[in-house]
C-alpha cells in the first residue's frame, strides 16, 4: 500500500487581485516551475530519510526543507493571492485550480518522524527467547514478525507476538500522538494566524475529508459498508468456524467475535495467510504461484518486469524508471546496515522524470500483487504529469489506491496466471472457482471493515468526540463493531495505544482511501472487462471474476482516459468517463462475489440448521458425527476432546451470529 508523498498536498492559497490572464500566466509559468522545484526538493529529502531513518542529518534536512517550503508558500500567498476566490474567475480550469490550491502545509514532521521512527525500528524478542538482547536478536516487523504471524499456528506464540508488537509501537507513542492531534487540529483551522486556507476546516478530519469533495462523504461511506456487510458477515462466520477447528478449546468465539491474532495478519486486515485452512474445496487443484515463482527462479527484478509488461500490454506507459535501483529506486531491503521504512510506497518527484518505488520486496505472490498496486500509482503519476501542478493528483485519493488493484484483479485470475505460466496443472470448474473467489475475498472482503474503521476512529479523535482517556477503548469499539474481532489479551486505556501499531496512524497518512478503493476497483475492473469484451453482463455463463483484460488496448484506453485527467475534473466526472456512471457503488463488487456469497450463505445455513437440532445433538453424538462428516464439515463440535461442552459453545455461537446478521445496521 502506499501513501502519496505528503508534500504533494502542500500547496499555497492562490488569492490576489490578479486578472484572469495574469493569474493564468502566473500559474503556468512562475508558480508551476517553483512549486515543482519545491516539491522535488522536499520529496528527495523525504525519500532519503525514509531509506536511512537513523540518519540525523537526513531527518534534519526534511525538517529544514519543510520549513523552507512553508515559508515560500506563505510568501507567495502574501504577494499575490490575499483576496480572491474561485468566483472571481470564469475559466472552469482556473476556478478549479483556485479551489484546489487552498491548503498550506503544516510543520508536523517532528511528531510524525518520531512516531514513524518508533514504528519502523520497533523490535521484539522471539517467543522462544523472550529475554533476548533485542538490539542483537530482536525481530523487526518486515519480514520477521509478519512471517510468524503469517505462518505460526501456535496460539500462545501468536498472542505473545500480537501483544509484543503493540507494546513496542503504539504504547510508546501515545503522548506523541496527543501532540500530533493538537498540532494537526491547530493547523487545520482557518483562523490560525500561521496558516491560510480558503475555507474553514473544523479539524484535521474535516481537512482530510475535503479531498473527496462530497458533503455527504461520511454517510456515503457508511452506506457502502451497509451494502457489503452481509457478505463480510457470512465470510467471518465461515472463517470463524474453520479457525475454531484449528484451535479448539483455546479459541473462544462464543460471543460471535474472533480474537484478532489468529487471522495470519497483525491487524486482521487481510486473511490470505489462512487460505489453506479455510479453502472450501481443499483437495481440488490449487493456485500456488509461490512455488511456481520459486521453481522458475524468479528474481525480485523479474517480478517488476512482469508487472510492467502487463501495463504495457494495455498500451500504457513503460515504468522501468521506477524500479531501477541505479536511478534511485529501492526494491530490496538494504543490507548495508541502513534502517529503512519498509512500507511499500510509490513516489512522484514532481519534475516529470523522476519516479521511484520503495519496497522491501520478497519473492512471493503477495508481493507480486503489491508491485502491481504500487505501479498503479506510478502509472497515474506518468499519465497526469502534463497537468498543471495542482491537478497532479488522483481524481480523489480513493482513485489513486484503486488503479493498481484493478490491474491486479485481472492478473490474479487463474485465467491470467496460466497465460504467464505461473499456474500449471489447474482445472477450471465450480469448485476451483469458489476456491479462487475465496482467496480474493480473504484479501478484499476481509479488508473492508478495517479500511473503514481507522479513519472513523481518527475522525472522532480529531473532532474531540472521543476524549483522550477513551482513545484505546473507542478503537476496540470499532474493531468489535465492524471487524467483529476482539483483543486476545486485555487492553488498557492508560497504557495501550493500539491504533499506533498500524503504520498509517503514526505515519499521518489518511486511510479511508483504501476502503473506497476496495469498492471502486470492482467498478473499474467491470468496466475494463466490458471494454475488453471479456465480460458481458447479459451472459450469465461467464462470471465477472474470470475476466482477464491482458493485452486489451481498449481497456487500456479507458483507463488512460481517466488517469490523464488527474484531479482536473470532479471525481464523479472522471468516474463517468471510466465506468459510465457518476456514482460510487458496491454493486460490481457484489456481482463479482455473488457465487461465493451464495456458497457461504448456504454452508452457514446448513451448519446452523443442524446445530439448532439440539435434542438430537445431545441424544446421539455418534450419529451426528457421521452427519458431520457427510456434510464434509469438520466443525467445532467434534474437534475438541470435550464434546459436550464444545457443542454447547458452538450452539451459542450460531445464535449470536444470527443475532448479528439480523441486527442489521452497523454490524
Ligand atoms: C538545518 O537548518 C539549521 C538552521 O538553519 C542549520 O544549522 C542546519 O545545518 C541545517 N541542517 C541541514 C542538515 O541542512
Ligand atoms: C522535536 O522533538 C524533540 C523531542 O521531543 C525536541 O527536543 C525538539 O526540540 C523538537 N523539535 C522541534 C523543531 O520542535
Ligand atoms: C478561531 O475562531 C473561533 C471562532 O471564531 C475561535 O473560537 C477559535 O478560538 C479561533 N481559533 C484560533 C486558533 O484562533
Ligand atoms: C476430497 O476429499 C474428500 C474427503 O476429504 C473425499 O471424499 C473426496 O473423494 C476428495 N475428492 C477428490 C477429488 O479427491
Ligand atoms: C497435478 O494435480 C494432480 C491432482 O491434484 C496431482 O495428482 C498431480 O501430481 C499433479 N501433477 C503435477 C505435475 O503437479
Ligand atoms: C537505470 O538507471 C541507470 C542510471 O540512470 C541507467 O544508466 C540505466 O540504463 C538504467 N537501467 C535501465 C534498465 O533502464
Ligand atoms: C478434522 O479435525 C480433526 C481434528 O481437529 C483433524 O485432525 C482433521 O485433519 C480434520 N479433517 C479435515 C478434513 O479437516
Ligand atoms: C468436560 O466438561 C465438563 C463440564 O464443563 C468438565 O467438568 C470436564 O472437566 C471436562 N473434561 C475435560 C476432559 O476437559
Ligand atoms: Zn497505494
Amino acid at each position: 500500500m502506499v501513501f502519496l508523498p505528503f508534500l504533494a498536498y502542500t500547496l499555497m492559497c492562490i488569492q490576489a487581485k490578479l486578472t484572469e490572464d495574469e493569474l493564468k500566466d502566473f500559474l503556468q509559468n512562475t508558480y508551476e516551475k517553483e512549486a515543482s522545484q519545491k516539491c522535488y526538493k522536499a520529496n528527495i529529502a523525504e525519500f532519503n530519510y525514509e531509506t536511512d531513518i537513523r540518519s540525523k542529518t537526513k531527518e534534519e534536512t526534511v525538517t529544514n526543507t519543510t520549513l523552507e517550503t512553508a515559508a515560500w508558500e506563505k510568501d507567495i500567498w502574501k504577494k499575490y493571492f490575499s483576496d480572491i476566490t474561485p468566483n472571481d474567475y470564469t475559466d472552469p480550469s482556473l476556478k478549479r485550480q483556485v479551489r484546489t490550491l487552498h491548503i498550506l502545509g503544516n510543520a508536523l514532521t517532528n511528531a510524525t518522524n518520531q512516531m514513524t521512527g518508533i514504528y519502523s525500528t520497533g523490535k521484539i524478542c522471539p517467543y522462544s527467547k523472550q529475554d533476548c538482547d533485542v538490539t542483537k536478536e530482536g525481530l523487526s516487523l518486515e519480514p520477521g514478525i509478519e512471517d510468524i504471524i503469517a505462518k505460526s499456528t501456535d496460539f500462545d506464540e501468536l498472542v505473545y507476538i500480537w501483544k509484543a508488537w503493540r507494546d513496542v509501537t503504539g504504547a510508546k507513542m501515545k503522548d506523541l500522538y496527543k501532540t500530533y492531534v493538537t498540532l494537526s487540529n491547530e493547523a487545520a483551522v482557518a483562523n490560525n494566524s500561521d496558516h491560510i486556507y480558503l475555507k474553514d476546516f473544523s479539524d484535521k478530519g474535516a481537512y482530510w475529508r475535503d479531498d473527496y469533495e462530497d458533503p455527504n462523504f461520511v454517510q456515503n461511506m457508511d452506506d457502502l459498508w451497509t451494502q457489503v456487510e452481509p457478505l463480510y458477515t457470512e465470510l467471518h462466520k465461515y472463517v470463524g468456524r474453520k479457525l475454531k477447528q484449528r484451535y479448539g478449546s483455546k479459541l473462544d468465539i462464543s460471543d460471535g467475535l474472533i480474537p484478532a491474532h489468529v487471522f495470519g495478519n497483525m491487524w486482521a486486515q487481510s486473511w490470505n495467510n489462512i487460505a489453506d485452512l479455510v479453502r472450501p474445496f481443499p483437495n481440488v487443484s490449487k493456485v500456488d504461484v509461490d512455488s511456481a515463482l520459486k521453481k522458475q527462479g524468479y528474481t525480485v527484478l523479474d517480478l517488476f518486469k512482469t508487472a510492467d509488461e502487463f501495463y504495457q500490454s494495455l498500451g500504457l506507459l513503460p515504468m522501468g524508471v521506477c524500479y531501477n535501483e541505479s536511478a534511485g529506486a529501492m526494491i530490496n531491503k538494504p543490507t548495508d546496515g541502513r534502517e529503512v521504512l519498509c512500507h511499500a510506497s510509490a513516489w512522484d518527484f514532481c519534475d516529470g522524470n523522476t519516479f521511484r518505488l520503495k519496497m522491501c520486496t520478497q519473492i512471493n505472490f503477495e508481493d507480486f500483487i503489491t508491485i502491481h498496486h504500487e505501479m498503479g500509482h506510478i502509472q497515474y503519476y506518468l499519465q497526469y504529469k502534463n497537468q498543471p501542478y495542482s491537478f497532479r493528483e488522483g481524481a480523489n485519493p480513493g482513485f489513486h489506491e484503486a488503479i493498481g488493484d484493478t490491474i491486479a484483479l485481472s492478473v490474479a485470475t487463474p485465467t491470467h496466471l496460466r497465460k504467464i505460466n505461473l499456474l500449471t496443472n489447474y482445472t477450471d470448474n465450480d469448485e476451483t472457482s469458489i476456491n479462487s473467489l475465496m482467496d480474493m475475498a480473504l484479501d478484499k472482503i476481509a479488508f473492508l471493515p478495517f479500511g473503514l474503521l481507522i479513519d472513523k476512529w481518527r475522525w472522532d479523535v480529531f473532532s474531540g468526540s472521543v476524549p483522550e482517556s477513551k482513545w484505546n477503548s473507542h478503537w476496540w469499539e470499532y474493531r468489535t463493531k465492524y471487524q467483529k474481532v476482539r483483543p486476545p489479551v486485555k487492553r488498557s486505556d492508560e497504557s495501550d495505544f493500539d491504533p499506533g501499531a498500524k503504520f498509517h496512524v503514526p505515519g499521518d497518512s489518511q486511510y479511508i482511501a483504501y476502503f473506497l478503493a476496495h469498492i471502486l476497483q470492482f467498478q473499474f475492473y467491470r468496466s475494463l472487462c466490458i471494454a475488453a469484451e471479456q465480460y458481458n453482463p447479459e451472459d450469465k455463463t461467464v462470471p465477472l471474476h474470470k475476466c482477464d483484460f491482458y493485452k486489451s488496448v481498449a481497456a487500456g484506453d479507458k483507463l488512460r482516459d481517466g488517469l490523464k485527467l488527474g484531479s482536473s475534473k470532479h471525481w464523479s466526472e472522471t468516474l463517468e468517463i471510466m465506468t459510465g456512471t457518476k456514482e460510487v457503488s458496491a454493486e460490481p463488487l457484489l456481482e463479482y462475489f455473488e457465487p461465493l456469497y451464495k456458497f457461504l450463505k448456504n454452508e452457514n445455513e446448513k451448519y446452523d440448521n443442524y446445530l439448532k437440532n439440539k435434542p438430537q445433538l445431545k441424544v446421539n453424538i455418534f450419529v451426528l458425527f457421521l452427519t458431520h462428516i457427510k456434510n464434509n464439515d469438520n466443525g467445532t463440535v467434534f474437534s475438541s476432546n470435550n464434546e459436550t461442552v464444545s457443542s454447547e459453545k458452538q450452539d451459542k455461537l450460531s445464535n449470536d451470529d444470527n443475532k448479528n446478521v439480523n441486527g442489521g445496521g452497523t454490524d
